[in-house]
């Protein structure tokens, strides 16, 4: 496989398990402040990085190439509203999808037509990904971040199950 690409999915490894590492941190806020529904949407997505770490990691396995894992950042111990969280969520996979895109480039570049089959699947995901993450912004600026829609919200969330 193309060298740059190989070095590119070996850093997406680290950065979805950086990403579950992120949501952990945001569902211990979630805890803390008494918001247990957000707090099991965001064990959901940490889940989900798992699975898409495990999806690169697997295809560098199945086609014979070496995975090489690096220190994973620490995330932020210290976060704001529940809406600024979603924003942060939002932007962060806004950055992911930078990122399967970036990946994806290099793979039309370099003639890997396996590598771009298998990308399909995540440039899709991160479609579902970042509209999920847009819904739950808009909810909380049509509702409010106070009392009663709150409330209905953290109910709402704590019945999300994984993709
Ligand atoms: Fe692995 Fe949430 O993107």
């Amino acid at each position: 496989m193309d060298k740059k690409l190989l070095g590119e999915i070996n850093v997406q490894i680290n950065k979805e398990l950086f990403s579950g590492y992120l949501y952990l941190a945001m569902a211990a806020h979630f805890e803390e402040v008494n918001l247990p529904g957000f707090a099991h949407w965001m064990k959901v997505q940490a889940g989900e990085e798992l699975e898409h770490a495990m999806k690169f990691f697997e295809f560098l396995n199945e086609i014979g190439e070496n995975v090489v894992l690096d220190a994973i950042e620490k995330p932020d111990a210290k976060f704001g509203s529940p809406l600024k969280v979603a924003e942060q969520v939002l932007e962060h996979e806004k950055f992911v999808t930078s990122r399967i895109h970036l990946l994806y480039k290099l793979a039309v570049e370099a003639n890997e037509y396996p590598t771009q089959i298998f990308l399909q699947w995540f440039v899709n995901e991160q479609v579902e990904e970042e509209k999920n993450a847009t819904e739950i912004v808009e909810q909380l600026k049509l509702g409010g971040e106070s009392g009663n829609s709150l409330i209905m919200l953290d109910r709402v969330l704590a019945q999300r199950k994984a993709d």
